[in-house]
């Protein structure tokens, strides 16, 4: 049964409702890590461990350059000391909007726990070695996919089969094959984003849940970033 109930009528649908934020957990500026990036590790591993469905699923939002914001759903891939990397086409949209205005923002939302991450930052092309690397792992009908789609371009209804058909022709592979030599794309490749704030979100009865927040220190480096950390107000 769905935790809201709707009333409807011609030209409005409203929604009731509301799940009772209740987690026995606390978190503080002084209870957690110094580093955001260390609090990320230890709520990812503890969202795996809850069998998070799909806990490294985020939002990420764009924006053109006159402010324009755009959000989708990607799949988070890797931190590293300098921040949250995830794949893409380099034509899409979002690529195209990072090109032109290279910030980002991610959201990270853990409904089974009750647990929100925000991230905010500039971000980075990884090196073709990088993504080189990432790609190989992938599995052969991926590979194709990647070489097939001219992600976030307007397509007739059979495109896609045939591009499939003619990348299968090209390397010789069928996207059902177990192993193929399907090299990347240059235009495919990984974002990375650094952040320069993080804000862990804890839902809480009566929607005073709790919040903290990092802040990078300006002129910190990115591979070594120094923060202050907040609590904030629901
Ligand atoms: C759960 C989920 C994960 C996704 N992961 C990715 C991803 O890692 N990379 C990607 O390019 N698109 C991914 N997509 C598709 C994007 O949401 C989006 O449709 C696509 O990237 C085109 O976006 P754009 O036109 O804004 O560039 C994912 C979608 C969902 C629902």
């Amino acid at each position: 049964m769905s935790s809201v109930s709707v009333t409807e009528s011609a030209d409005c649908l409203q929604v009731q409702g509301h799940v009772q934020y209740d987690t026995p957990d606390h978190i503080t500026p002084s209870n957690v890590h110094t580093s955001p990036l260390e609090q990320f590790h230890i709520w990812f591993n503890q969202a795996r461990e809850a069998n998070v469905r799909e806990p490294d699923a985020m939002s990420l939002s764009t924006a053109t350059t006159s402010g324009i914001p755009s959000s989708r759903m990607v799949l988070f891939k890797q931190l590293d000391k300098r921040g949250f990397v995830f794949y893409t086409n380099y034509t899409s949209r979002k690529s195209r909007e990072l090109e032109q205005n290279p910030q980002a923002a991610l959201l990270f939302f853990w409904r089974e726990m009750s647990r929100q991450v925000r991230v905010l930052g500039r971000v980075e092309k990884l090196s073709k070695e990088e993504s080189e690397e990432y790609f190989k792992s992938r599995p052969v009908g991926t590979r194709l996919g990647a070489w097939a789609s001219h992600q976030s371009s307007v397509i007739g209804e059979d495109d896609l089969v045939h591009r499939l058909a003619e990348v299968q022709e090209r390397f010789g592979v069928q996207a059902s094959d177990k192993e193929g030599d399907v090299p990347l794309p240059d235009f495919w490749g990984g974002w990375r984003v650094i952040p320069s704030e993080v804000e862990f979100w804890l839902g809480k009865p009566s929607r005073l849940h709790d919040r903290v927040r990092y802040l990078r220190v300006e002129g910190s480096p990115d591979d070594q970033p120094r923060w202050t950390i907040d609590r904030l107000s629901p």
